[in-house]
């Protein structure tokens, strides 16, 4: 719920499949820092901020959409989500998305147009706010800063 200034209050950070290795999985691709860094970092800025913050990570599709559609009775405001895998092949997590009309900033660590052609669709994109895509584990610290701005 947003409070009188209109700010985002209740973000929602969603990490899809195998992005619990991240640290450990394809450094080269997807750099060192680990998902617990990433989540952490990101309470310390909501805390800072007085913001709420739930981070969830699943591998499977159904959980994914099961906590997008909890996200709308729970009056989230902002969901910041890395689709992972499902960015390219995911029409359900993607209707998810569309029925609880929460804004979202689709996020990938690597720069999924560089590389192979099936990562350069994404189901996502045209219903983000934004997209960023490259900038590795510092683009969640930047997309929440845009949530914070945002009115
Ligand atoms: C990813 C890119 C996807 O293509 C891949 O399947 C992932 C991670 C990224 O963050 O760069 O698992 O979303």
């Amino acid at each position: 719920m947003k409070n009188g200034s209109n700010r985002c209050q209740n973000i929602l950070v969603i990490h899809g499949p195998n992005l619990n290795l991240l640290g450990i999985r394809e450094p080269s691709v997807y750099g060192t820092v680990t998902l617990e860094e990433i989540n952490g970092n990101l309470a310390k800025l909501a805390e800072k901020e007085g913001i709420s913050l739930d981070c969830f990570q699943s591998n499977a599709e159904g959980e994914l959409i099961d906590r997008i559609q909890q996200a709308g009775a729970e009056k989230i405001d902002f969901i910041i989500i890395n689709p992972a895998a499902y960015t390219h092949t995911s029409i359900a997590l993607r209707d998810a998305l569309a029925a609880t009309r929460i804004p979202f900033i689709e996020i990938h660590l690597s720069n999924i147009f560089a590389r192979e052609s099936f990562r350069q669709k994404s189901f996502f994109s045209d219903m983000a706010v934004g997209v960023i895509s490259g900038l590795g584990a510092k683009g969640y610290e930047l997309a929440f800063n845009y949530v914070l701005g945002r009115n």
